[in-house]
């Protein structure tokens, strides 16, 4: 298989201005990922662009290369995905096309700076002060909460969501739907109150996230569930 691989780049130097390049890959592995493509062309002894020119290595992050950790989300052909878990083989032209997530400021190449997830959970407390015990019931819920990678691909395709504005978007529902499905008392109260105000109130059900979650998180089934424990009070 030889593909092209055109990046979008960006040097973490301010005031520079982006720029694409295109590297020519070859494998004969059909199963190959993009991470596989980012990965030995980085580990080129002296990496050329698809004009033979010398080029930088290709900024971008990894860690666990199973899907696991969320680091290596992009966008590969206009759709946000997670690079270790997308095939080359899968797509049909001769060129695929790299950039970084557009919600999150870019800080070099394919690497985006996703602290504004973090920064949202930490301001709207998404988390439990006491130990639980988690009713057998709500354990499914809770397991398929807790497989949200906090890779950013739903905010990338939410028109409602941005980093300034006051709509929290799927990355914090999921957790917060975790939370709600272990919670009681007071704190469920209060988490309740975090689902209205951050995640209800400015979601415009459009379902865009819907089937862009690369952990292939069930969200709609997340928030209605969520929305019957905070708005209706009950599962
Ligand atoms: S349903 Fe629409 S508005 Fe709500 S989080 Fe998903 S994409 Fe955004
Ligand atoms: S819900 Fe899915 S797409 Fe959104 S941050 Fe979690 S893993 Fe990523
Ligand atoms: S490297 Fe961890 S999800 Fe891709």
């Amino acid at each position: 298989m030889r593909k092209l691989i055109d990046v979008a780049r960006q040097s973490p130097i301010p005031g520079s201005k982006p720029y694409h390049q295109t590297f020519a890959y070859e494998t004969e592995d059909e199963t190959a990922t993009v991470a596989t493509a980012l990965r030995e062309l980085n580990a080129s002894p002296e990496l050329l662009d698809a004009d033979g020119n010398v080029a930088d290595p290709i900024n971008w992050e990894c860690s666990c290369l199973q899907k696991k950790c969320g680091a290596c989300a992009m966008v590969i052909e206009g759709v946000p995905r997670a690079a270790c878990d997308t095939k080359l083989a899968d797509f049909k032209g001769s060129t695929v096309h790299l950039e970084p997530l557009r919600k999150f400021p870019v800080v070099t190449d394919l690497v985006v700076d996703r602290s504004a997830i973090f920064d949202r959970l930490r301001e709207l407390e998404v988390w439990l002060e006491e130990d639980v015990e988690l009713p057998r019931r709500r354990n499914a819920i809770a397991y398929e909460a807790s497989r949200c990678l906090q890779c950013g691909c739903c905010l990338e395709v939410c028109p409602n969501f941005s980093t300034d504005g006051p709509f929290a978007g799927m990355a914090t529902m999921v957790p917060l739907a975790r939370l709600l499905a272990e919670a009681s008392g007071d704190e469920k109260r209060a988490l309740a109150q975090v689902h209205r105000n951050a995640v209800v109130a400015g979601c415009g059900k459009s379902l865009a996230c819907r089937a862009i979650c690369p952990a292939g998180i069930d969200i709609a089934n997340l928030m209605s569930r969520s929305n019957a424990a905070a708005l209706w009070h009950r599962w």
